[in-house]
């Protein structure tokens, strides 16, 4: 039986992944980030997938939540189901299920989950090798976060020659390594107003790229230290400078695109009186909408999720601990 489940965790960035270098043509199909990217793999919010490949299917299926996966979904899906036959040498059309444990609209990425789910679901099913190194481009050919989402705990996402993807993924540490607390204070629930994608291929418009880039890879070995010494002032200051950095040069190309409402800038006005005044040791990030994530230690998320339910404009916060990475079920979707 051609059919396989897995699970897997979304991540929040520390450093973020924003912009790619342009495709190098069939060398080159995954996206190929300007800068190294540093994330923390999220336990509460996971997809489940389940991919078959069948004789009787006549095309490639994707379903989302009980519903058809949008077009561009449905075509990122098949780059990747389109991967797994080339290596495997099946002929078979796959049908794809996918759920989400978490509301999609709340502005955690679903695409990093899904596609990590997606990879090691299909990997499995077609019988190709399932260990996380052989699954990065796989995940890659759907979404560039989804490839830090492929190993539990920190995990550093690198720019990597060409033809060789699969080194640019490492764990940095596990997740028992620092048990931090990521609570999304959700300010909208409308979905973005531009994607990922398009931001990735236009940043290079923005005059403030260049410093941004520069400054990341200043930031990396201080985030990496950071991490390995436990030490949340010096992550947090990186975090929020480089969140800051990345809605700098969104804001500043052309297009240029806000993603900010007004409740956003209350929550990080809150964060840092929060850290400032009353001793909570919380700082933001931003990801490309306008939720903002805070990440405390364990022990404070309680009163740091209280305080965030009480700005105005905070319609709820969502928790989620640093988790696992990916793993296969026999707890099928169908
Ligand atoms: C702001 O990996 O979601 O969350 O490859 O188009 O799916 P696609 O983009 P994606 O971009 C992530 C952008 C970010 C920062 C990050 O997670 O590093």
């Amino acid at each position: 039986m051609m059919k396989a489940t897995a699970e897997a965790g979304s991540n929040i960035a520390f450093i973020k992944y924003w912009g790619v270098h342009p495709r190098g043509g069939e060398a080159q199909r995954e996206p190929n980030p300007l800068n190294p990217s540093i994330s923390m793999t999220l336990d509460g919010a996971r997809t489940t997938t389940t991919a078959a490949f069948l004789e009787d299917q006549s095309e490639d299926s994707c379903l989302l939540n009980d519903r058809p996966a949008p077009q561009e979904a449905l075509h990122r899906v098949r780059t990747v189901l389109d991967e797994v036959r080339a290596r495997s040498g099946t002929r078979f059309f796959a049908r794809v299920e996918s759920v989400n444990g978490f509301p999609t609209s709340a502005g955690i990425a679903s695409s990093a989950s899904g596609f990590a789910a997606l990879a090691l679901a299909a990997a499995r099913a077609a019988g190709l090798a399932c260990e996380p190194r052989s699954l990065v481009s796989l995940a890659l050919l759907g979404s560039g976060s989804a490839c830090r989402s492929l190993y539990g705990g920190f995990v550093i996402w690198s720019p990597h020659a060409a033809g060789h993807a699969e080194d640019s993924v490492r764990q940095m540490a596990p997740a028992s390594h620092w048990p931090l607390t990521d609570m999304v204070a959700v300010v909208s629930r409308s979905k973005k107003e531009v994607s990922s994608d398009r931001g990735h291929r236009t940043a290079a418009t923005s005059p403030l790229l260049e410093g941004r880039v520069r400054n990341v890879v200043r930031r990396v070995p201080e985030v990496e230290q950071a991490i390995r010494d436990r030490d949340l002032a010096a992550l947090g200051e990186a975090m929020e400078a480089d969140a800051l950095g990345m809605h700098a040069v969104i804001m500043t190309a052309r297009p240029s695109v806000i993603y900010w409402e007004p409740a956003t800038i209350s929550v990080v006005k809150r964060v840092r009186a929060l850290r400032e005044r009353e001793g909570l040791d919380c700082y933001f990030t931003i990801d490309a909408g306008p939720n903002v994530h805070v990440i405390a230690p364990q022990e404070q998320a309680e009163p740091v999720t209280r305080a965030l339910e009480e700005i105005p404009g905070v319609l709820e916060v969502l928790r989620c601990r640093c988790g696992r990475g990916p793993r296969l079920t026999d707890t099928h979707l169908f």
